[in-house]
């Protein structure tokens, strides 16, 4: 058998052994046991979280997620429905927290004396939360904790 006969005798062998392979037994949290050739049924969308009560922040610079619904609110370059009732003027009537002093500075910092366009599309950042299970787990821990833990006596360390 020359070199040639001999590679493709080869990935013959190679591919027919893919083939008699039994199937992926990869369980994607998301999609469930439904095999990759199948579609799974889509889940029913959950919904959203509208108790109007702030949530804690994981880290300081963290954008608040929205403790309220936003269905249907228009941000648009016409108009901006957050702003309706998130921007300074109008705080006092709606009693929501204004916008902090971040969302008027441009990227050198300068204080404006408008919302900064790059902050002018609220939802890039702030989002709301959905009433569901996290579908995939995470170990993340609170820098609190850690602080705790790296400054505490050595001889409480386990
Ligand atoms: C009808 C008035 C109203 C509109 C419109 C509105 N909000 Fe709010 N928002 C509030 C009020 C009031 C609160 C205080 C908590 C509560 O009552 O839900 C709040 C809370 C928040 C918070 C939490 C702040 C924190 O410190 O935890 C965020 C973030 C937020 N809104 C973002 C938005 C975004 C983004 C939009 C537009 C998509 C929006 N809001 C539209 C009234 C409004
Ligand atoms: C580029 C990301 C980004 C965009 C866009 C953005 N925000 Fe924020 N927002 C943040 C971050 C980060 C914080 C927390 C730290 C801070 O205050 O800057 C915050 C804080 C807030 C807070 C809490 C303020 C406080 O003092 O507790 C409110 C309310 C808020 N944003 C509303 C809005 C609204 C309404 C818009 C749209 C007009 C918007 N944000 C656009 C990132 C963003």
């Amino acid at each position: 058998m020359n070199l040639r006969a001999a590679i493709i005798a080869f990935s013959i062998l190679l591919s027919s052994a893919a083939w008699a392979a039994p199937p992926f037994e990869v369980e994607d949290p998301m999609r469930g046991p439904t095999p990759i050739a199948e579609e799974a049924d889509p889940p029913l969308i959950s919904p959203i979280e509208n108790k109007d009560i702030k949530r804690m922040r994981t880290y300081s610079m963290q954008p608040p997620t929205i403790p309220h619904k936003i269905d249907g609110y228009q941000i648009d370059k016409n108009y901006n429905r957050c702003l309706a009732c998130h921007a300074r003027v109008n705080t006092e009537e709606t009693q929501a927290p204004p916008l902090s002093v971040t969302h008027y500075m441009d990227r050198d910092s300068n204080v404006l004396a408008e919302v900064s366009p790059r902050r002018y599309f609220c939802v890039q950042c702030h989002v709301p939360q959905a009433e569901a299970k996290p579908l995939v787990s995470n170990t993340y821990q609170d820098i609190d904790g850690i602080l705790k833990r790296l400054t505490a006596p050595a001889t409480d360390k386990k």
